[in-house]
């Protein structure tokens, strides 16, 4: 054997053992001390594409995200967000920066200007709904020093209903349609001019995905130029896709004059934790209660003290790496693929419904074993037939799976 053979095999003896015990490592990190913790892992990986009645995206892409984390040894540190991200130096070890740059990525998508802008990531839809209602409150009293009525649609999504009673409101709950809309003549009816209008707008009821009718509804209001108004957006799920679709202009806040939106982050962007972004303008920001809080060195008109700082970093890394024309192509699968899915089930004759703009399909509720099989949420409503269960067509729910369940519903049904 010459030398040159020699340095060879040595080489690839070295190269397979390297291999080998790359795959020993990611083994011995795959196998925790506890065994039923890691049975439970596997399980859940394993059948996460099957949960198709739920508004979140299980194609999430963090893997590079965490293993750049911890490769910078990034989980020893304990970060906090706590403040005003557009204040002055955070006070704490914050993301502060990146959160900022992705509230700038997101700002025009939904109308605002630079220079009348502000934002914060919040912990999830009810806490941007939260802070859409108590900026709402306070923006209207400052200017006018009265409280006003909140008024929000019967199949607006729980939350407002528990905000306006934890907020002490005045909450007037408006009738909506069969398929979930609020219904205008009915705002009417139950508006009280003499008082401020604090109104929460449900963009993607949560189970029939109804978009309440914005344009007609503000025109409503304008019938009353001398009643102050207030416009909150709960745009949760749709609030996430409607912007990289050819319906941009539904989430656009200069022309539906709403002064706050609330979307949640582990919906559409497929973040892997409950988040959300809460997006409104530096006039309402900058008209809130002045408490002075001095150990934040800045001003802070937030509900909540401490936020993620992993949060905003996510959402960053998601914009760099996943971004806008991928959000387009993917957006623009979802409405094809609700499209199908109603095909699908028109074609075996089984009763369903779909708001227009929705990727909610809401159908008469299938088998026990289906409703388990797909995590399917169910609810109960009389003007369609009683039971019903609804699909939440998300990037992961793909052809493939329509064709897997749309089988299944009908070899229930023979
Ligand atoms: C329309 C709507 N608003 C608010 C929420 C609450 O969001 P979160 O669970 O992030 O608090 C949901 C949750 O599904 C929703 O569908």
């Amino acid at each position: 054997m010459n030398k040159k053979s020699t340095v060879f095999i040595f080489v690839a003896i070295a190269a397979l053992f390297l291999v080998s015990a790359c795959n020993n490592c990611a083994q011995d990190a795959k196998n925790s001390p506890f065994p039923d913790l890691d049975q439970w892992a596997r399980e859940i990986v394993a059948n996460r594409t099957n949960q198709i009645g739920y508004p979140v995206n299980q194609d999430n892409a963090l893997k590079e995200f965490y293993k750049w984390f911890v490769a910078n040894d990034l989980e020893m540190v304990a970060m906090n967000n706590v403040g005003n991200p557009f204040g002055e130096e955070s006070p704490l070890m914050s993301t502060h920066k990146y959160e900022v740059e992705a509230l700038e990525f997101f700002r025009p998508l939904f109308g605002f200007d630079e220079d009348n802008f502000w934002g914060m990531m919040s912990s999830g839809g009810t806490d941007g709904n939260n802070h859409g209602i108590y900026f709402g409150v306070n923006y209207l009293r400052n200017a006018t020093g009265k409280m006003p009525i909140m008024y929000v649609s019967d199949e607006a999504h729980y939350s407002n209903m528990r905000l306006a009673h934890l907020q002490n409101l005045d909450m007037r709950l408006i009738k909506s349609d069969s398929m979930g809309r609020m219904i205008p003549a009915e705002l009417e009816k139950a508006l009280d001019p003499t008082r401020p209008c604090l109104i929460v707008y449900a963009m993607g009821s949560t189970f029939k995905g109804a978009i309440d009718d914005q344009k007609a509804l503000n025109e409503i209001l304008d019938k009353y130029p001398q009643m102050p108004v207030y416009r909150h957006v709960d745009a949760a799920l749709f609030g996430g896709y409607l912007p990289f679709t050819q319906y941009r202009y539904m989430v656009d806040s200069k022309e539906l004059r709403y002064n706050s939106i609330a979307i949640s982050g582990h919906k559409f962007f497929g973040m892997d934790e409950p988040t959300g972004l809460f997006l409104t303008t530096l006039d309402v920001y900058d008209h809130q209660s002045d408490f002075d809080i001095p150990y934040l060195n800045q001003e802070m008109n937030m509900i909540s003290c401490s936020r993620s700082a992993l949060s905003p970093l996510k959402m960053w890394w998601l914009i760099k790496t996943v971004g806008y024309d991928v959000w387009h192509v993917q957006a623009e699968a979802m409405i094809e693929n609700t499209a199908y899915l109603k095909a699908e089930l028109d074609k075996i004759g089984w009763p369903c419904w779909v708001n227009e703009y929705s990727n909610t399909i809401f159908m008469k509720r299938p088998s026990k074993e289906i409703i388990k099989k797909y995590y399917l949420a169910c609810s109960h409503d009389d003007q369609f037939g009683g039971d019903l269960a609804h699909i939440v067509v998300m990037q992961h729910v793909t052809k493939e799976k329509i064709d897997a369940l749309v089988a299944d519903i009908k070899a229930s049904a023979e």
